[in-house]
């Protein structure tokens, strides 16, 4: 599949999406506190998404159980959502969420504390958002595609952090996942330059320890290999002819 440039339309029913989307995080992190399952919060999520008159867009994706992936701790992405999970002080938990809006997808991911955590696992949510923000100051219109990713590793790498390289973000649009694919970190080629009307979903995934990341047995969950904590975020974000428009996140 190539890169799709969204029409004026087009462009309009994104931006709903996103902005359904956002309202679904919101309240998801709200929800967030110690003694909850994981479950709890994939339920609250699928009829949030519903109740908004969208399709989760998650769910039987590649045979994806639920509409909510939540990963907990040291689960980088991907975590399927169980009932015997039980979110606790001190935890930090990542939720990725997307939903279908008349056909057109939006993705975004937060990381939330689970009561009072450590400074150090608070400055690994900060910098993972931040990183996003350093990322996307290059997701401009005459930009490549490179430029982001680089920007991305560049300061999450500065504070020791293990950039996850065995995922990465991508185009977004009438499919949750269109070209391009959309690296956190260098590449040998500079890739696709970006135009007006581009729908990227960035999405950093950052590590406290190494890069590294495995796959449990249930053949979803994404852990880090050295078992250090994980944090993600991602937003939609439309290419414009100035500064990138995040679909995802009110201004
Ligand atoms: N945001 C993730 C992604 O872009 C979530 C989709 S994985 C799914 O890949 F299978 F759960 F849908
Ligand atoms: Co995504």
């Amino acid at each position: 599949m190539s890169v799709t440039i969204k029409t004026a339309r087009e462009i309009e029913l994104m931006r709903e999406a996103g902005r359904l989307l956002e309202i679904v995080h919101n309240q998801l992190g709200e929800f967030i506190k110690p003694g909850i399952s994981t479950l709890d919060i994939d339920r609250l999520g699928e009829k949030l998404i519903r109740n908004l008159g969208c399709t989760p867009n998650f769910l039987h994706y590649n045979g994806y159980p639920a509409s909510i992936c939540v990963s907990v701790n040291d689960e980088v992405v991907h975590g399927i959502p169980n009932k015997r999970r039980i979110l606790q002080e001190g935890d930090i938990v990542s939720l990725d969420a997307g939903l279908i809006y008349k056909g057109y997808h939006s993705d975004a991911a937060r990381t939330y504390a689970v009561g009072s955590i450590s400074k150090e696992a608070q400055q690994l949510i900060d910098v993972t958002r931040q990183s996003f923000f350093e990322g996307i100051k290059f997701a401009k219109a005459g930009n490549h595609l490179n430029d982001i990713s680089t920007a991305i590793a560049a300061y999450a790498e500065k504070f020791g952090y293990g950039v996850v390289r065995d995922l990465v973000g991508h185009g977004i649009g009438t499919h949750l996942h269109e070209d391009p694919q959309i690296p956190n970190f260098p590449q040998k080629r500079r890739g696709i330059r970006l135009v007006p009307g581009m729908t990227l979903a960035i999405e950093p995934m950052i590590n406290m320890g190494r890069a590294d990341v495995e796959w449990l047995d249930d053949e979803w969950t994404v852990v880090t290999q050295d078992g250090t904590l994980s944090a993600h975020y991602e937003n939609t974000v439309l290419i414009t002819e100035g500064e990138p428009e995040i679909l995802t996140l009110n201004p």
